[in-house]
């Protein structure tokens, strides 16, 4: 299982707005991530776009008209409803959302809409009170009602000069609303899992802490594959520069004991655990309230207390747990004791001296150790493919 976009048939409809500039963009993303394209555009999108701009990005004809002899669909005016696995619109205008609620057929794309039975994503693009509109938002509620996904808007300033609610969601949040629909009846679906990420911050007085070198980018590649296999996938995570994941809920913390405490929680109901996090192995014993000077003292001592071991100390029972060991010497040695020591199924094993893989990088090399004593030497692959080689194991335990 990998990323479930790729070799998939995805239908995208580009509507007259001025949002459509983004819709290359979001062509381009798809393409990239191994889906074929066919691109539907209204005659509103060609008054902003030429079919030429898509068909160079998506290598396919581009449909521009219902009743072109020279399209596929005059031949067979069905044919991207039938071969969609997703048909998304985007950016849907006013005029298109209306449309597809009053079952339409009278264009290329409302014809399509009307006669897949692939899911449907909408990505509104409009003025605010276009979409406040009650016209628009009953015919909104309609689609949804319907089954189809409404992905944004989102709100900021508009083309209109208003600041509202009418934003197109950016491309790559949409390849992730594409994903998660292609995913939904993947094998994690019904699971829960929770992932945390990044590396804890333990304060020393209001301005100083102690921290470490992790991105978060292992953690969230992760969480991000489990929600492309259909899980319910919950990012602990300590501070990071990262965004929040589309369709993924983040629970931001801080320190040790307070990733504890949400981790904990979240594992109530969890069918597995994974701690990508670097969890400081200590804290400062006390925390100054005021910032400390420096004073005359030449040299200044911290005393540190030890953090309790956050997968070490939880589950048991039916929840699988899987720890990562970031090693610089000895690294499977290492890996294996912290497997049995923890009390974990599963150890992803990973040498933090090599520059292609452990903190920052998007790529890793890790070597899976299981309780059972197997041994999975993955290559050098991406965080996300990591991820989901991690989830191919929890899928098997489950
Ligand atoms: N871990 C944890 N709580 C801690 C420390 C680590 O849950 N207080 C988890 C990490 O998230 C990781 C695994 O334990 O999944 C191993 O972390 P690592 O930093 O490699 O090992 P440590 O137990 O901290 O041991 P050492 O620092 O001595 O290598």
């Amino acid at each position: 299982m990998t990323d479930p976009l790729v070799g998939r048939h995805v239908t995208l409809g580009v509507t007259g707005s001025i949002a459509c500039y983004k819709a290359v963009d979001l062509a381009s993303k798809l393409v990239q991530a191994g889906a074929m394209v066919d691109v539907i555009m209204t005659d509103g999108a060609q008054e902003f776009l030429w079919p030429i701009t898509f068909s160079s990005i998506t290598h396919r004809p581009v449909v521009t008209n219902l009743f072109d002899p020279q399209s596929e669909l005059s031949m067979d005016h069905v044919a991207l409803a039938k071969r969609s696995d997703v048909v998304l619109v985007a950016p849907a205008t006013a005029d298109a959302i209306a449309k597809a609620a009053w079952g339409m057929a009278g264009d290329a794309l409302s014809a399509t809409l009307l006669a897949t039975e692939a899911p449907v994503i909408f990505a509104p693009a409009m003025d605010a009170n276009m979409y406040d509109n009650p016209a628009t938002q009953e015919n909104v509620s309609k689609l949804r009602s319907r089954g189809a996904v409404i992905a944004g808007p989102a709100e900021g300033r508009l083309a209109s000069g208003l600041v509202g609610r009418g934003r197109m969601l950016e491309p790559s949040a949409l390849v992730d609303h594409v994903r998660i629909v292609l995913g939904r009846d993947g094998d994690l679906s019904g699971k829960k899992i929770v992932v945390s990420a990044g590396g804890t911050q333990e304060p020393i007085d209001p301005v100083r802490m102690i921290t470490n070198r992790s991105s978060g980018k292992m953690g969230f590649a992760i969480a991000e594959a489990a929600r492309d296999r259909g899980a319910n996938a919950v990012i602990v995570s300590a501070p990071t520069a990262l965004p929040d994941p589309t369709g993924i809920t983040v629970v931001h913390v801080e320190t040790a004991l307070e990733m504890r405490d949400a981790v904990t929680a979240q594992c109530e109901d969890a069918d597995a655990l994974i701690m990508a996090a670097a969890v400081a192995d200590w804290r400062s014993a006390e925390v100054a309230s005021q910032k400390l000077k420096k004073g005359s003292a030449e040299t200044m001592t911290i005393e540190m207390v030890k953090n309790p071991d956050i997968v070490a100390g939880i589950g048991g029972g039916r929840m699988v747990k899987v720890g990562f060991a970031a090693e610089s010497e000895d690294v499977v040695e290492n890996a294996q004791s912290k497997l049995l020591s923890k009390g974990l199924d599963i150890i992803a094993a990973n040498d933090i001296t090599s520059a292609d893989s452990g903190f920052a990088t998007d790529t890793n090399r890790v070597v899976l150790l299981d309780r059972d004593g197997g041994v999975t030497e993955l290559g050098l692959l991406s965080k996300y493919e990591v991820g989901h080689r991690i989830l191919d194991k929890v899928v098997q335990m489950l």
